[in-house]
């Protein structure tokens, strides 16, 4: 039997963590970010395709590449989330997987992630996710795992439930995709759904 660790072991885990754990898949891995990643974390955030159910537009520039990325290693530092970069076999930047909205006492984060388009449809997002899942589950210890989608976006529901997440229920109008106002689409996994599923 997989006995749960408490809230605190899994605070003093993630307070150990002494950079962004390296995770490594058959044809991705991922890992943090770096300075020379700013023009492919670009691409991604400014395309308007892949940001149509996001809450914030297309990026304009890549400096605004660059300020995420010191965005992220400072939440990283603070323990507030965890994105990696999605890389290819070269390495190369191809998207963004996010463990965020952490909380140690009811053992629990949510779940992110966006690729170029270029990669859609070949699996890498459920490659990807399942790293962090696992990650998630075995070494930091979660119970559950939470994503919250507009209705609307079928490729990310698709994965969702691919990855073994059901859907528990919808907000009304929760969240704005530019002047839009959308539904939110709440999904979860717990710990016992994703081991029972492999
Ligand atoms: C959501 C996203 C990451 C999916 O990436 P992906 O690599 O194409 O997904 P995968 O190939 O791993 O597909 C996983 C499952 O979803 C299905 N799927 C993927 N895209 C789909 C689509 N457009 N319509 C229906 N099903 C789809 C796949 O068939 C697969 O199911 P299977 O294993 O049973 O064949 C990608 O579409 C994306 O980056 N979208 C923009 C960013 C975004 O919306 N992020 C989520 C915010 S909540």
């Amino acid at each position: 039997m997989t006995v749960s660790p408490t809230s605190e072991a899994i605070a003093a885990r993630l307070a150990a963590l002494e950079d962004f754990p390296l995770l490594q898949g058959p044809r991705v891995r991922l890992r943090g970010p770096r300075d020379d990643d700013a023009p492919a974390l670009f691409a991604l955030f400014g395309d308007a395709q892949v940001m149509r159910h996001w809450s914030r537009p297309p990026m304009q520039d890549v400096a605004e590449a660059r300020a995420l990325i010191a965005d992220i290693r400072k939440s990283m530092q603070e323990r507030r989330l965890i994105n990696w970069v999605i890389a290819d076999g070269d390495d190369a930047l191809i998207g963004s997987c996010t463990l965020f909205a952490f909380s140690a006492v009811h053992r629990r984060a949510e779940l992110g992630y966006a690729l170029h388009r270029a990669q859609w449809g070949r699996g890498i997002a459920r490659e990807a996710a399942t790293l962090a899942l696992n990650w998630a589950f075995d070494h930091l210890g979660l119970h559950r795992c939470d994503a919250g989608i507009d209705p609307d976006n079928q490729a990310s529901r698709a994965l969702l439930h691919r990855l073994g997440f059901v859907t528990e229920g919808r907000q009304r109008e929760s969240f704005f995709v530019g002047d839009r106002v959308t539904d939110s689409e709440l999904l979860g996994l717990l710990a016992s759904d994703w081991r029972g599923g492999r």
